[in-house]
């Protein structure tokens, strides 16, 4: 369905993720039918860049990204332009603000601040200060919110002094991944789940979010971000909360965003005194990734002396009636042996067997939510092996890939949240409460790593991370899920 006509303003327009996320995901939007015409995206950035300069590089970004040059691209940018501006001067925002003002029928105004958070505050005292934040106005911020939770509701309250909570849209984008999505249909559109999902069926889950890249470029965001913050305290933590939520009312924004911000309540602290039994921090040193050679963290940074994590293996409970005694093992990392996220549920044991040695072990149910690549559902099941040769059990999966079911390409999570923000709809979006109960229990964890001397574990490039990781779910006598 199309969405109503838009003026989007991207800060930090020429920007990796502008020009690697947000402008192909709107292109396949736009080649979708979505964006009406008279809809307009401008670039913004210090850089003194005219439309066509910026059209061009648009164009060669979208070729980059695998949406070609096709016939519909000259089409495409022509609704994009490029404004300087410089969030910490005021040259240029008058001029701006009375373009946007001018466009009449108004269109929907979006600012979507694809820039470091050390600019959100100045942007948004600069929208507020020439009457951009009206009521069809809406901001869009992207992580880091924060480093802690302290900085988070700096941030939020800085925001807070120029746009209404209703209009702040806080992305996750792993909340926007159709399979996170679909977790919300398997849960709540089937009756079969639900009476099950809970402690007394569930023995526990296992959340995994494992790259194969390394920190990339972003070595001055990420080196003094880490793994812990960069992952577990948006997407690992969001990606927990939709798996435990109680069944929200309806599926408006505040009950759904309600029902995860008391999952984020309840989880037990972990600070210094449990923190070396729940938690593994890992650092990659060189190995192989995809089959070359690759460096180290430290070597790529070029010091030997950072402590920043790379790879985290926790685990968490949440200490409430439905999952008391449930650990939900979590764990994320980068130069990983695989690119591969998914969440994974485990049923309890049958309570009895009935089965004889020859038969083979009775093996426990699992459901399996692959978020990538390959997304999709299976459900472990134990069956009889076909064949006349005696009752021999097998473990199988009910497997629906996604791609095989329906034949169709999935919007990437950023196509589907910016057209979200249009229609103004912030389910899928983090509330400010939400963000920052995730960040009170991170802060504990963070303080216990700094206090304590030991760096992070070190694992080989191309690995599944420290051995440690690997010996905190198999203390408790169970195992890191492999497909089989
Ligand atoms: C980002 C992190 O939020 O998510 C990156 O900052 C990470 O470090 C990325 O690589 C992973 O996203 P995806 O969609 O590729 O799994």
């Amino acid at each position: 369905l199309p969405v109503d006509r838009f003026d989007l303003a991207i800060f930090g327009g020429t920007g990796d993720l502008a020009l690697r996320k947000l402008l192909p995901g709107l292109f396949r939007r736009f080649l979708d039918g979505q964006i009406v015409p008279g809809s307009r995206i401008l670039g913004i950035a210090r850089d003194a860049l005219d439309d066509d300069a910026y059209r061009a590089r648009v164009g060669e970004a979208l070729e980059r990204s695998g949406c070609g040059a096709g016939p519909r691209t000259a089409e495409f940018l022509q609704l994009i332009g490029f404004r300087t501006l410089d969030a910490t001067a005021d040259q240029g925002w008058d001029a701006f603000a009375g373009e946007l003002k001018a466009r009449e029928p108004r269109p929907v105004r979006v600012f979507y601040l694809a820039v470091g958070p050390a600019l959100f505050v100045d942007i948004c005292e600069k929208l507020r200060t020439h009457g951009l934040n009206g009521d069809d106005a809406r901001i869009v911020i992207e992580k880091p919110i924060g480093k802690d939770s302290a900085s988070a509701a700096r941030i939020n309250d800085a925001i807070g002094a120029g746009f209404d909570e209703r209009h702040i849209f806080r992305i996750d984008h792993y909340l926007g991944k159709e399979t996170v999505q679909n977790l919300l249909a398997l849960r709540f559109a089937n009756a079969l789940f639900e009476p099950l999902w809970n402690a007394a069926h569930i023995d526990h889950v296992q959340i995994t979010v494992a790259e194969t890249l390394g920190m990339e470029q972003r070595a001055s965001y990420y080196d003094t971000a880490g793994a812990l913050r960069d992952m577990v305290q948006n997407h690992l933590l969001q990606l927990l909360c939709m798996v435990a939520m109680e069944p929200p009312a309806t599926l408006n924004a505040d009950a759904v965003r309600d029902e995860k911000l008391k999952v984020l309540r309840a989880l037990r602290p972990i600070d210094a005194g449990n923190a070396a039994a729940l938690t593994v921090r890992g650092q990659y040193r060189a190995g192989a990734a995809a089959g070359k050679a690759v460096p180290g963290y430290a070597e790529e940074l070029g010091r030997s002396d950072s402590r920043t994590e790379t790879f985290v293996a926790l685990k968490a409970e949440i200490g409430n009636w439905r999952w008391g005694g449930v650990p939900f093992y979590l764990r994320t990392g980068k130069r990983l042996a695989e690119r591969v996220s998914e969440i994974v549920v485990s049923f309890r044991q049958v309570p009895h067997s009935i089965f004889d040695a020859a038969s083979g072990p009775v093996t426990r149910n699992k459901l399996v939510l692959r978020l990538q690549p390959d997304e999709g559902v299976k459900l472990f099941l134990m069956i009889k092996e076909p064949g006349p040769g005696g009752l021999r059990l097998k473990r199988v999966p009910l497997d629906m890939t996604f791609a095989e079911t329906f034949g169709v390409h999935q919007p990437e999570a950023y196509e589907r949240l910016l057209m979200d923000v249009v229609r103004g709809n912030p389910t899928l979006f983090m509330r400010r409460d939400e963000v920052e109960a995730a960040w009170q229990w991170i802060d504990p964890i963070l303080a216990a790593w700094n206090a304590d001397r030991e760096p992070p574990k070190s694992y080989t490039a191309g690995s599944w991370g420290p051995g440690a990781a690997v010996a905190l779910i198999e203390r408790d006598g169970r195992t890191w899920h492999e497909e089989s």
